[in-house]
């Protein structure tokens, strides 16, 4: 069939830009390194390892995805980035303490090559944090220039086309929208005059786009998701994509919550808590910080919940998270989650989740796939919000208006059918009804 969009080839090398280069991104780098000499496996990367299913099931068609949409391939990506720490990232990866040091040994070379640029930083969004490797200048505007010319160096240093950047970037404090995030001309005005809302990865954000860079958040403070930057997403014609990385718990909470209410069980209560001993850890230990995370994990249950349209199941939920950091866990972050629920009658039960799960393990694949899907989307001339990428993240960005889908199955659906929709495939509605017809 003819794709319904005119794709661009894909790119032989692709720029992969990191703002925050800690213990996701050198998992993510490291990893892609382990993978590329055969040491380890691509587990938990959609665009690697998942298959789509095309046409009616009668005709057994079901390709890797990397092979039905043109993707960048592994050995073609070259990562780059900053951090207010200037530890190239063989140190970084150590010090995070992810990945065993045996496995970082094999790829030290790769590794020591990679030194993040200084860092645009302001401690007042991100409290716990010292660092020392910070770009200095007069004012935001002079700074986010200064982003923009590293990205145009890094992109000449390696002869690159084409770029992507992900914000692997600590959690900023919560902050509310204000005056300069409203439209692109007053942001543009804060720049040059300071103003405080302006937040360091709104900065890179701005950079990135001005560059025609596509952007994903990985982190739920406020960045993309501003009005002011989502016009400039469209004027620039860029993809967008955000926020917070859904990994651990609030994966497990999109997986179980789904399935609880096509059952139409009732959920009284869910309690969730962790403890955490990384760096963000520590960050979240600041409650500006923590709070942002937390309105990121609480808007989850609402939207598959629905408790306005069920009300005698789902009105009285009470949902508690907790982080507490506890540093002897490093990146093992333990998570638990008490759900009282109750059935037929009302008859109560409960369900008791223990996730011992490591974070950054599961944030790695997450950031492979957005870096090779918003090239993806921006060689099909899609741009603003790419909702089709919700699957990866803990607070989707939905057009206004919309209510974000959280619920993980209709979230891959929407995705695979994107996909198929590029490429000029019939969408899959799992009717099934032709197979008994006559
Ligand atoms: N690991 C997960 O499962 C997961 C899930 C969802 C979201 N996240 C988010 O992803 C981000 C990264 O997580 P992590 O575990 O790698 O944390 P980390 O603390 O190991 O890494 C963050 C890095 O960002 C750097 N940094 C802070 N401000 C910066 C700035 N202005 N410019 C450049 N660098 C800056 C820090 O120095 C640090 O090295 C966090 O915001 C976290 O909340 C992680």
């Amino acid at each position: 069939m003819n794709p319904r969009y005119d794709i661009q080839s894909a790119p032989t090398k692709l720029g992969v830009l990191i703002p925050g280069m800690g213990a996701v991104a050198t998992t993510f780098i490291a990893g892609v390194y382990a993978i590329l000499k055969n040491q380890a496996k691509p587990v938990g990367s959609l665009t690697q390892m998942g298959t789509i299913r095309l046409g009616k099931r009668t005709e057994h068609r079901s390709p890797m995805i990397k092979d039905f949409v043109p993707l960048a391939t592994l050995d073609g990506l070259v990562f780059g980035g900053w951090d207010i720490f200037s530890d190239n990232l063989y140190q970084a990866a150590t010090i995070a303490g992810v990945l065993q040091q045996e496995t970082l040994d094999s790829i030290r070379n790769e590794l020591e090559n990679i030194t993040p640029m200084p860092a645009v930083f302001d401690k007042t969004f991100v409290r716990n944090l010292d660092g020392n490797h910070i770009k200095r200048g007069n004012d935001k505007w002079t700074l986010a220039n200064q982003l923009r010319d590293d990205i145009r160096h890094f992109k000449e240093q390696h002869g690159l086309d084409q770029a992507v950047m992900i914000w692997c970037g600590s959690t900023e404090v919560y902050i509310n929208q204000s005056e300069a995030h409203l439209t692109l001309e007053r942001f543009e005005t804060g720049l040059k005059e300071n103003d405080a809302s302006i937040s360091p990865s709104m900065i890179y954000t701005w950079a990135a786009l001005k560059e025609g860079v596509p952007y994903a958040n990985g982190a739920p403070n406020l960045a993309v998701d501003i009005p002011a930057l989502q016009e400039l997403a469209k004027i620039e014609g860029v993809p967008i994509a955000g926020k917070d990385f859904k990994t651990g718990q609030t994966l497990m909470k999109t997986i179980i919550a789904p399935g609880l209410k096509s059952r139409m069980l009732g959920i009284s209560g869910w309690y969730s808590t962790n403890i955490l001993g990384n760096r963000d850890g520590e960050v979240l230990d600041d409650p500006g910080s923590f709070k942002t995370k937390e309105v990121s994990k609480l808007s989850v249950l609402d939207t598959i919940l629905q408790p306005h349209l069920n009300p005698d199941l789902y009105g009285d939920l009470y949902h508690k998270v907790r982080i507490d950091y506890y540093p002897p866990r490093g990146d093992n972050k333990e998570g638990w989650d008490n759900i009282d629920i109750f059935g037929w009658l009302e008859y109560p039960m409960q369900i008791k989740i223990n996730f011992l799960c490591r974070d950054s393990i599961l944030a790695a694949p997450i950031v492979l796939d957005l870096a090779l899907f918003l090239n993806l989307a921006q060689r099909a001339k899609m741009s603003g919000i790419q909702e089709w990428l919700s699957f990866y993240f803990k607070s989707p960005m939905v057009t206004e208006g919309l209510y974000p889908e959280h619920d993980l199955f209709i979230q891959l659906k929407k995705l695979k059918n994107t996909l198929r929709y590029m490429m000029g495939e019939e969408l899959i509605t799992h009717l099934g009804l032709e197979y008994y017809e006559n």
